[in-house]
């Protein structure tokens, strides 16, 4: 018990001087120039009235433009830059983004595309861009193996090969990965393939088929987000922003809804929910399309994992507001308009999710997720870059045990684990079926504190690829491994 009592005295100890420097480097805080004023890169995010507290409305992000016009082939331009943007009256931001001020456009693309990226990173620091939920070889897929130094291009090549999902991309470098994110870096991908093409389901970009990142920041008087890593379960803010404005507005006519909703946060799960308990439909998963959708009332997300839903419409009256919350916080409101014809439809049937079968795993890998704050462990190690983890044969099936332990007496809640280059198959939850909406493809599931999950994983592709915590802050604390597939 005395034992028990000292180490919690210096883990207070230790938590004390770690979260005493973390103030002090956040108010180093900016890394980039802060008065670039490259009125390109300005950006009025959603801005429809400058009183400060006013909704704004939802930005969409723009698709991005394939460059070449040969039908397989594409040239996607991905520029990396500083700029300022407006999220709170007129005051400007400094802030990161992809071809413009704060977050990225959407890439667009289908199953059998070849593409060729071509980023530039203009920074000032090293970024990489990582494909998070693409299966890709490992040289292609921007984990901290490709960074890309300041001033320099990278270009990766791939031919998509998966399901219609929703992704995103991040950077992914040692020691920038948390604060690149928490400026503005990230950006969708979205993958059709001849299910989607086919499914009589909201799919009109920017229409009936919206984009939803949702995120959370902080920010200090004179506009400038505060980045404050709170040494428990990484930075969390006080506003929640949805593609890159606070607590927005979307009007919406009578009509079916599709939202792919990224949990871009660094550190803070979303419990989404509408505020009149109404229910929605969910539709797909990280990876892809659930085989049925699921009719539901809530849909957790923690960071790094997506969910698409469809919220009908048609059962409201014009001037409804109902409002999208967060554990009793506002996320976004909805203002509902006139009466549309509406020819999409919910189906029985979305996709068809072939099971691995745990009879052809070969192999059982178990990983430890322990610890908070800085003092977080991966199978009891920090991450070292120069150190391969684990070596898995391409094909194989193999199931991981993945469990969030307390160890160190004090522990964050839980812990996203994502596994990179693939899409995973959970089979249970402390030893029960999970959820339905957990029945399809995943590359990032949620471990809360004491629970066991099983998942069963195949690998497509060679190279080095990372498995961490989408804690941010926890994966540059070291909650991070790698493995090499061969
Ligand atoms: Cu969003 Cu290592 O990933
Ligand atoms: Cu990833
Ligand atoms: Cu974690």
């Amino acid at each position: 018990m005395n034992k028990k009592w000292f180490a919690g005295v210096v883990v207070g100890l230790l938590l004390i001087i770690f979260g005493v420097s973390a103030i002090n480097m956040n108010r180093r805080g900016m890394f980039f120039n802060p008065r670039n004023d490259n009125s390109e890169t300005r950006n009025d995010n959603g801005n429809d009235d400058d009183s400060p507290g006013t909704k704004r409305m939802l930005p969409i992000p723009k698709l991005l433009e394939d460059v070449n016009p040969d039908e397989r082939v594409s040239d996607y331009y991905l520029n990396v830059q500083e700029g300022e943007t407006s999220f709170i009256g007129d005051i400007m931001t400094p802030t990161l983004g992809y071809n413009g001020s704060y977050l990225g456009p959407v890439i667009r693309l289908t199953r059998g595309q070849e593409v060729n990226m071509h980023v530039k990173n203009a920074l000032t620091e090293d970024t990489s861009v990582h494909w998070h939920g693409l299966e890709v070889e490992g040289t292609q897929d921007g984990g901290p193996h490709q960074v890309i130094p300041s001033g320099n291009l990278w270009e990766p090549s791939f031919t998509v090969n998966q399901p219609a999902s929703t992704l995103w991309f991040h950077p992914h470098v040692i020691g920038t990965t948390a604060t690149q994110v928490y400026y503005g870096l990230a950006g969708l991908i979205l993958i059709d393939d001849e299910v989607s093409l086919s499914l009589n389901i909201p799919d009109e970009y920017g229409v009936n088929d919206i984009p939803l990142i949702i995120q959370d920041r902080s920010f200090a008087e004179d506009g400038s987000f505060i980045y404050f890593d709170n040494m428990m379960d990484g930075a969390l803010g006080t506003h929640i922003m949805v593609n890159g404005a606070v607590e927005p507005h979307l009007d919406v006519e009578q009509v079916k809804m599709r939202f792919r909703i990224v949990n871009g946060a660094n550190a803070r799960n979303f419990d989404l929910k509408l505020s009149d308990g109404k229910t929605f439909h969910q539709i797909a998963s990280d990876g892809g399309f659930l085989e049925a959708p699921v009719e539901s009332t809530a849909m957790l997300l923690s960071p790094g994992e997506r969910g698409e839903i469809i919220i009908d419409f048609g059962g409201y009256s014009e001037g409804d507001t109902v409002e999208l919350k967060s554990n009793d916080k506002l996320v976004m409101t909805f203002t509902v308009g006139g009466e549309k014809e509406d020819t999409t439809e919910i189906p029985e049937k979305l996709a068809v999710v072939e099971k691995y079968d745990e009879a052809d795993a070969s192999s059982i890998r178990t990983i430890e997720m322990d610890g908070m704050g800085h003092m977080v462990t991966l199978n009891g190690e920090k991450f070292d870059m120069h150190r391969i983890d684990d070596y898995v044969t391409l094909g194989e099936t193999e199931i991981w045990e993945i469990t969030s332990d307390n160890a160190m007496m004090m522990s964050s809640t839980g812990h996203p684990f994502h596994i990179h280059g693939t899409q995973f198959q959970i089979l249970t939850r402390d030893g029960r079926e999970p959820p339905l909406n957990e029945q399809g493809w995943k590359d990032t599931v949620f471990v809360s504190l004491g629970e066991t999950v099983r998942i069963i994983v195949k690998f497509h592709y060679r190279g080095v690829f990372m498995y961490h915590c989408h804690i941010l802050e926890h994966e540059e604390a070291g909650m991070m491994g790698q493995l090499e597939v061969n």
